[in-house]
């Protein structure tokens, strides 16, 4: 079943952007999440084992709703469906990322900095965008004067965000959740700290009220 990206962005007020270099840590790195209450994990293509990974953790802890981030090209849109994510992420817009993605059936959420960006994916039919990287981009205060101007497109800032910042965006009218590597640091992956990882997701889940 295809999950529509709205609902998977309003699942929880954080998604963790994981980057995993060991494909077997990917369900327990998912179940240490969902420990935490946190459901769903965009996992990044920047290393080898990442598609792997997603095929793992769909195939073992199938509540968690996985996604993968740092897709660039068309070409990888097969292999990203045939791992079973339900998601992917780009960091930036590109209309034929798009188009394809919707041709294939693959929720994408792309990546903004701009007015003119944002309204250019307006314009091909979004209206659910990252907005990366959140905190040079301007952070909280220029996601809150874009949302008087395109007032029906709802953010996940996502980039240089961390637990003490993460409620000033989610205080906005125009944010569903943001995206962030603090609830997984890739050096508590590494290093298998489950424990952690599950305490840093609840601080994280906890942000939601
Ligand atoms: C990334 O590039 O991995 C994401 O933007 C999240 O990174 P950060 O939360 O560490 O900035």
């Amino acid at each position: 079943m295809t999950l529509a990206l709205r609902d998977i962005l309003t699942r929880g007020p954080v998604i963790p952007v994981v980057t995993i270099d060991d494909a077997g840590a990917g369900p327990d790195l998912a179940r240490a999440l969902l420990a935490g209450g946190i459901s769903v994990i965009e996992v990044t293509m920047r290393t080898s084992a990442a598609l792997d990974a997603v095929r793992a953790i769909r195939a073992e802890v199938p509540q968690m709703v996985a996604g993968v981030g740092t897709l660039l090209d068309p070409e990888r849109i097969a292999e990203v469906l045939a791992t079973g994510a339900q998601f992917a992420v780009s960091p930036g817009l590109d209309l034929a990322l798009v188009e394809a993605c919707r041709e294939a059936g693959l929720p994408l959420l792309p990546g903004i900095q701009t007015v003119s960006e944002a309204m250019a994916a307006r314009r091909a039919g979004l209206d659910t965008l990252k907005f990366f990287p959140a905190k040079t981009a301007g952070g909280p205060a220029a996601l809150q004067q874009i949302q008087p101007v395109l007032p029906d497109l709802r953010f996940c800032p996502t980039g240089g965000i961390g637990l003490s910042d993460a409620g000033d965006y989610l205080a906005l009218a125009n944010v569903l959740c943001v995206g962030g590597s603090f609830p997984a640091p890739t050096d508590a992956i590494r290093s298998r700290n489950w424990e952690a990882i599950r305490n840093k997701a609840a601080q994280a889940q906890a942000l939601g009220g």
